[in-house]
């Protein structure tokens, strides 16, 4: 049987289509995964099936497992508040492909970001909503059982964001290096690791989260991080102060939410954070691809470097980032 075989085999044996024809159809995206489109009596659904191998430049090995961390988010998510996780249909027997539902007329945020529709109110819901998860597993012994994947967290996270740079930087190393020990011992909330624009559905009721492939029970400074940057960096690309507004409405609306820890201590371990994975998507192994400008790069670069040495709240890197050369 060949493996789209399978997976038909698999939503028939779930229940979700007939003995008839069943048709996949590939949805854009798709770097770590396959995912199609299949119209159901039900209605529309995805399904997602995890690669072995990234389509990235650089050769990128992730277990498929990450498939299972994936579903297990999801769930977990709709059950803090079912407004921002697609609802899981069905999890298939070949290789952690899980079905759920497709969510019609939902643009990729990235997308309307990249198009100039940036909404500040909208920013503040993707914080709330990340926040959201973060106060209901905090300190939370069974959800820290539930997403024991620190092995797959480093391999897609921690070793290509910031021990790929700390290896090629004799300066900035013991930085990152320690940064990286940071982040792996801190066991506070479920983090999903994949909080970009492009993984997160605009929709009408607010912020739907995708992607949950590198979710994982740490330091939930890491997702407040991972999404300010790609704010920060589209806000070089554009020149649009607009972004660096949206990234500061969704770091003022996480922060109301945090409510298992100093706030000043969280956005103090975040803003380091930033600035490695700023300096990341320049210099890493998963740059950016939109910053090709060499004054765009060197913008990014050099307030990352400056911010890695003297850590700076998030809250106050997003205030003052400069977009353009000075
Ligand atoms: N439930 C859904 N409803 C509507 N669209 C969806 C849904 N799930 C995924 N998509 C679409 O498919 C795209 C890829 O999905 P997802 O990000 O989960 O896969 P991926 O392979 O991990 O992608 P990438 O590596 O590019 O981030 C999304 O950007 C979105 O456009
Ligand atoms: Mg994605």
């Amino acid at each position: 049987m060949t493996a789209d075989a399978e997976i038909v085999a698999g939503l028939r044996d779930a229940g979700l289509v007939g003995a008839g024809d069943v048709v996949l159809e590939p949805l854009t995206g798709g770097v770590s995964c396959d995912v199609w489109k299949v119209e159901t009596p039900g209605g529309p659904i995805v399904v997602k099936r995890p690669l072995e191998q990234l389509r990235v430049a650089a050769e990128w090995h992730a277990p498929v497992e990450r498939g299972q961390s994936e579903v297990r988010w999801l769930r977990r998510a709709r059950g803090v508040d079912a407004r921002i996780a697609p609802e899981v249909l069905a999890e298939l027997p070949v290789g952690h492909a899980f079905a759920m539902r497709f969510l019609p007329g939902c643009p990729v945020w990235k997308d309307e970001l990249m198009a100039g529709r940036v909404d500040p109110v909208f920013a503040a819901q993707v914080g709330q909503g990340i926040a959201a998860v973060h106060a209901a597993t905090a300190h939370s012994d069974s959800d820290r059982a539930d997403f024991p994947n620190d092995a797959m967290f480093r391999a897609l996270r921690v070793d290509p964001f910031l021990l790929y740079v700390a290896q090629r930087d004799a300066e900035l190393a013991p930085i990152l290096y320690a940064l990286a020990d940071d982040l792996t011992a801190r066991k506070i909330a479920l983090v999903h690791g994949d909080v970009s624009p492009k993984n997160i559905l605009v929709s009408a009721d607010g912020p739907v989260f995708l992607d949950a492939e590198c979710a994982v029970y740490g330091d939930p400074a890491f997702d407040l991080a991972f999404c300010t940057t790609h704010l920060l960096l589209k806000a070089v690309w554009s020149g649009d102060a607009r972004l660096q507004e949206a990234a500061a409405a969704l770091v003022a609306a996480y922060r109301r939410g945090i409510d298992w820890e100093d706030a000043e201590a969280l956005l103090l371990r975040s803003g380091h954070l930033t600035a490695a994975l700023l300096l990341a998507r320049v210099e890493g192994k998963s740059p950016a691809p939109y910053l090709t400008d060499p004054d765009h790069r060197r913008i990014v670069r050099d307030q990352a470097r400056a911010l890695l040495r003297a850590p700076t709240p998030l809250d106050a890197l997003v205030s003052h980032w400069q977009r353009t050369l000075p």
